[in-house]
């Protein structure tokens, strides 16, 4: 079966260790639990997308470790046409180290391993996965050269094209911008984009606005317990979220990004794809760990 959706991105093992708090600089603190569970942007979209109702393929890198076998198994038992899913020899695959404290927010440090060596030219390589699709996912955890050619082949193609910005450590190249039908950033993601700091609905508007104007054609800024705000050329606006025993944010903008694809690809509303991904990201955080806390869709009420 063609795959309507097509993510172009990472792939982590993630080391999980659960503390009281989050550690100081230079400081050891002894922490409640660990697990190692399978995650990266990129495969945690792809298992949104694949567990909430669109048919998946996933262009990425694993190393030729252990890691790597298991990261393209998580994939494939979800269904994930998992073609394009290189192995890089002589390398790692991708790992994330976390860190979540009591309130469930977490610290994240990735090593790209595999991911860093997702060329253009191993993208081009399954060119005919773009050309089928309907939605192009990318986020910026593989090259940024790779990330540019992926969404300029997707508009070429006359795609959806998607882009999660992160982990955003600055503004993006101005030629991206152009290249977008949605930009989905989540509030620091939005500040470092945009240098407006992110705090509640008017930041976020202010940011949506700049970044408008800076060519993106829809943004959706995420605002964890805030919802959503989306805004374009047009106006603004907000998706409130009902309040949920959060347990762990891990993924949840993950979980959010497919959703709202695999939404647009079942053929929602742009209103009704924004509240498929935000009912699906609330329930992730109800749960532990990146891909095992992503909902399936029979897990979300009619
Ligand atoms: O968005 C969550 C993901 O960020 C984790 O699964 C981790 O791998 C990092 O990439």
């Amino acid at each position: 079966m063609d795959a309507k959706v097509v993510v172009v991105g990472s792939l982590n093992m993630d080391l999980v260790a659960r503390a009281q708090r989050l550690p100081r600089g230079g400081e050891t603190l002894a922490g409640d639990s660990f697990f190692t569970v399978p995650g990266g942007k990129g495969a945690n979209q792809a298992v949104a997308v694949a567990r909430l109702g669109a048919s998946v393929a996933m262009v990425g890198n694993v190393g030729d470790d252990a890691y790597g076998q298991q990261l393209r198994k998580a994939l494939e038992v979800e269904g994930v046409d998992c073609r394009g899913v290189g192995i890089c020899p002589g390398v790692s695959s991708g790992v994330a180290l976390i860190v979540v404290d009591a309130a469930s927010q977490n610290a994240i440090v990735i090593i790209a391993g595999g991911n860093g060596l997702l060329t253009p030219e191993s993208v081009q390589r399954f060119d005919a996965l773009l050309q089928q699709a309907e939605v192009i996912i990318c986020q910026l955890e593989v090259p940024a050269e790779t990330v540019a050619w992926t969404l300029a082949r997707g508009r070429e193609l006359g795609k959806t094209v998607i882009l999660n910005p992160a982990p955003a450590t600055g503004p993006l190249p101005a030629g991206w911008y152009a290249q977008l039908d949605y930009l989905i950033p989540n509030e620091s993601e939005a500040e470092a984009l945009t240098g407006v700091a992110v705090t509640d609905l008017d930041s976020a508007r202010r940011a949506g606005e700049q970044l408008i104007k800076l060519g993106a054609g829809k943004v959706i800024v995420t605002l964890g317990a805030q919802g959503a705000l989306f805004v374009d050329g047009q106006g603004d606006r907000h998706f409130p979220v009902a309040p949920v025993n959060a347990v762990d944010t891990t993924a949840a903008g993950d979980t959010f990004v497919g959703g709202f694809a695999a939404g647009l690809a079942r053929g929602l509303s742009l209103n009704d794809a924004i509240v498929f991904g935000q009912r699906a990201a609330a329930l992730s955080v109800t749960r532990a760990g990146a891909q095992p806390s992503i909902p399936y869709l029979r897990e979300l009420a009619p």
